[in-house]
């Protein structure tokens, strides 16, 4: 890294999180030393961007680069450690820099939630990054660090506590409150071109272990929820829109763990709609609306009608106080084999999908540069919670609104134990 020019490229600096991810880093973030640049396709929307950042990014060099230039990838790449990218569909525009960023081992983070496509990058780009060096991150955002970081959370407090893994593991979804920007609703279509197109790919959609290894052998039964009540929350439960993204990257962190040989795993994520009747109607409503959306994209005429008159388009998203004023609360549910049970709570105090997701972003990329040692983890495609360790817990903590919490420990310890801890995993 030391004989890199740079530190971080931001690719995708003028995208709508791109923005924000940059105003972190020049007004909220300031990383000491950080040596990094801001890179897209526009060099007039570039401008546009450095002059609405003000003094302070005077410094910060500009770089002209098309998603579909290689060889403008490649020569960008060599110039940096890691490249950090918001340029998405990924599906659509993401290809030749994850390949230039593993034929010249250069480190990469993204906010893909497309899983068709970061099982095609698997697939046709892993081997060679092994050999070259680059460890390939995807799923940087609140899809998917929340849940996988989450779930790596609560089995280092029940390893911590119980001495074992749990092998049960569940999310639940008690708040959230955010929009989608016109580039999540364009990625979430293209998926469903993608499945009108492709056979292959609807396959895929409906394995839920579509991102472990194909050697992987230990494929528990997996539940999708659509609605039940559930006994270990005290709460009717229903679907959770990122459940798909979500379950398939944590199966994966499951699967290149190393106690994965050792234990059968199950996960799965939902939202609580909470008690009795009302609460099992809210579930209800829950599963059909997400039924009818899925529905609804799955035919192609009107996905097109979709795509023109109702999303919002690619550039735009929430509002930046809706973005400040956003949150979310997930709660984590764990059971061993032996039946020792554990909660755990993970919040963020901005709107999930930007204001939140650019944060953690931001400090993923920071994190892979300067606290993921090259010697321990070596190239590949990882995932946030096998590639992370205890520095991105210490950044998330004191540089972003993110929080994970033990709540309960059952059967409680004998000596008092640290119940409330425990910002520090
Ligand atoms: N994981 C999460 O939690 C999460 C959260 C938010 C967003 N996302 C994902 O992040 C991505 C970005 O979202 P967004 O709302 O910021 O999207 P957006 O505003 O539509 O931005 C897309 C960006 O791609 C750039 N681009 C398109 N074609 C290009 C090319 N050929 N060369 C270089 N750049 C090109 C665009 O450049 P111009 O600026 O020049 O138009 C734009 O900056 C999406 O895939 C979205 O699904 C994920």
């Amino acid at each position: 890294m030391a004989n890199k020019e740079f530190e971080i490229i931001v690719f995708g600096a003028t995208s709508f999180v791109g923005k924000i991810v940059c105003n972190y880093l020049v007004h909220e973030h300031r990383e000491p030393n950080l040596r990094w640049a801001m890179a897209a396709r526009s060099e007039v929307k570039l401008r546009k961007l450095k002059a609405s950042l003000g003094q302070a990014s005077v410094q910060i060099p500009l770089l002209v680069v098309d998603a579909g230039d290689e060889s403008a990838l490649r020569a960008m790449c060599e110039r940096t450690a890691v490249i950090v990218s918001t340029v998405g569909p990924y599906a659509l525009y993401g290809e030749l820099l994850v390949r230039s960023c593993v034929s010249t081992g250069t480190d990469y983070c993204d906010l893909t939630g497309e899983p068709q496509w970061i099982r095609r990058m698997i697939h046709r780009y892993h081997a060679e990054a092994v050999v070259g060096g680059a460890r390939i991150v995807h799923c940087c955002g609140f899809d998917s660090i929340p849940s996988d970081l989450g779930v790596k959370y609560l089995q280092q407090q029940a390893m911590q506590q119980f001495g074992s893994y749990c092998s049960e593991v569940k999310m639940r979804v008690k708040n959230l409150k955010g929009g989608a920007s016109g580039g999540t609703i364009a990625s979430m279509l293209n998926l469903y071109d993608e499945m009108d197109r492709d056979h292959a790919v609807r396959e895929q959609m409906t394995d839920i272990f579509s991102l472990c290894p194909a050697d992987f052998q230990k494929r528990t039964p997996q539940q999708e929820i659509k609605v039940l009540y559930d006994k270990d929350f005290g709460s009717w439960a229903g679907p959770f829109v990122m459940a798909a993204i979500n379950t398939r990257v944590v199966l994966r962190s499951n699967a290149l763990r190393l106690h994965s040989d050792e234990q059968h795993f199950s996960y799965d994520e939902g939202t609580l709609t909470g008690l009795g009747r009302k609460g099992e109607k809210r579930a209800r409503r829950l599963a059909r609306g997400t039924g009818l959306l899925m529905r609804a994209l799955s035919i192609t005429l009107l996905r097109g009608f979709i795509k023109r008159f109702v999303v919002p388009k690619p550039g735009t998203g929430p509002s930046p106080e809706a973005q400040l004023t956003g949150c979310y609360d997930l709660r984590f549910f764990g059971r061993t084999a032996a039946g020792q049970e554990i909660s755990v709570q993970v919040t963020d105090d901005r709107d999930p999908g930007y204001g939140a997701t650019a944060r953690i972003l931001a400090q993923s990329a920071l994190c892979l540069c300067r606290e993921v040692d090259k010697e321990q983890i070596k190239g590949g495609f990882w995932t946030p919670a096998t590639v992370f360790g205890d520095a991105m817990f210490a950044r998330l903590r004191n540089f972003t609104g993110m929080r994970f919490n033990v709540q309960k420990i059952t059967p409680e310890p004998a000596v008092s134990p640290p119940i409330v801890s425990a910002d520090r995993p």
